[in-house]
């Protein structure tokens, strides 16, 4: 898929910006702090209707006005329009100008994967944001996942209150309180059998490409759910996860809160058979993200029959030359890539040729070459 064209409105530094893109290579470029990463910021909400930088949607909308827009025009095997309205407390979303109130279905439409120099965290990070990672991921390929995820979580947040409100097990509903743990666990079963697939799939994919880019061979990704998954069935899940928290239950009240369950989980990233989060250099850690990504994109290419847009902002000056054309070799010609650089020439010659040129300015593009 291509994003044709982007329209923006108070976005950010922007007043007002249109973009015609290119279908293969877009580089756009700039001095730190013009609004390279704000464009693709407004991509990325676009795609997901949430950013991966900003807080609240209210930092996306610029400042002393009351609302920002975002609209653009995709291509896949239809054409659509999608667009996001950001008020200070408000996002509608709108698919070919018709309101969309479940998010899930509009996730789906613009798949985009994007690199940047914060992905790092997702190896030194707290396990909520590998958590989020997975969430993105799974969303942007099942509507049900995101839909589960989102039952989860209100489930999730009925249950800690309740737990918040008691004091010991006498003062248990039991009945009540049954029903909703068996809820929760439905959904888990759920959210832990995609998640577990996910990252089995990755470590069909990752392995390779770590070692293409490396040569070191035993990269793995270690799925750290909170029970035991392993060769479980639907039922044997269930059964697990429902003793845990039967078991734990008055800990789960002195403690106020659900021990077990997918919003627990976590995963590592691993090089023979050792934590790249504990042991890994800064290097090997870049790598094993880069990996990551690029083994999404087969993922994306497996699953949803179609090329993600990819997104790239300023990971060129962070790479070593034979790191950069292995990145490229794995983006191959036939997808919408967008870039950001502060300086050209970190870019080969071979792809500026193809590629269209965008330089901006403080909010503004100053200069576009075909
Ligand atoms: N809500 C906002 N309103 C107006 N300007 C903003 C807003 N948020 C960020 N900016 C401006 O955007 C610029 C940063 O843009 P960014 O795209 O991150 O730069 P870079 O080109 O380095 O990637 C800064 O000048 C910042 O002041
Ligand atoms: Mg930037």
């Amino acid at each position: 898929m291509i994003l044709k064209n982007l329209e923006l409105i108070n976005f950010r530094n922007y007043d007002t910006l249109t973009l015609n893109l290119n279908k293969n290579i877009n580089i756009i470029y700039g001095n730190n702090g013009e609004g390279k990463t704000n464009i693709l910021e407004s991509i990325y909400v676009l795609a997901l209707t949430k950013s991966h930088r900003a807080l609240h949607n209210a930092d996306l909308i610029q400042k002393e006005k009351e609302n920002a827009l975002i609209k653009g025009t995709i291509l896949n095997d239809l054409s659509y329009n999608l667009e996001i309205a950001l008020t200070k407390t408000k996002k509608q979303v709108r698919i070919d100008n018709n309101q969309v109130t479940k998010l899930g279905d509009y996730i789906s439409k613009m798949n985009i994967i994007i690199f940047y120099s914060e992905d790092l965290d997702l190896i030194r990070g707290f396990p909520s944001y590998r958590r989020k990672y997975l969430n993105l991921e799974l969303s942007q390929i099942s509507k049900n996942y995101y839909n589960t995820v989102n039952d989860y979580n209100k489930l999730l947040k009925i249950r800690n209150d309740y737990l918040k409100k008691i004091n010991n097990k006498e003062e248990i509903n039991q009945s009540y309180f049954d029903v909703l743990t068996d809820y929760l666990v439905e959904k888990s079963i759920f959210i832990y059998q995609m998640r577990e697939k996910y990252i089995n799939k990755l470590n069909e994919i990752c392995p390779n490409i770590y070692k293409d880019i490396t040569g070191d061979s035993n990269f793995l990704i270690k799925y750290l759910p909170t029970i035991n998954l392993q060769n479980q069935d639907k039922e044997m899940i269930k059964a697990i996860l429902k003793k845990e928290l039967t078991n734990n239950l008055e800990k789960e009240i002195k403690l106020k809160t659900t021990l077990f369950g997918p919003h627990r989980d976590d995963f590592d990233f691993c090089l023979n058979n050792q934590s790249l989060k504990t042991y890994g250099s800064q290097g090997q850690q870049r790598v094993a993200v880069l990996t990551l990504k690029l083994a999404e994109i087969q993922i994306f290419k497996d699953y949803k029959k179609n090329n993600p847009i990819i997104l790239l902002d300023d990971v060129f000056s962070e790479l070593d030359h034979q790191k950069k054309n292995n990145l490229l070799k794995y983006i191959d010609s036939g997808m919408q890539v967008i870039i950001t650089t502060t300086d050209l020439d970190n870019i080969d010659e071979k792809i500026k040729k193809n590629a269209k040129l965008i330089q901006v300015k403080d909010g503004k593009i100053v200069e576009e070459v075909n």
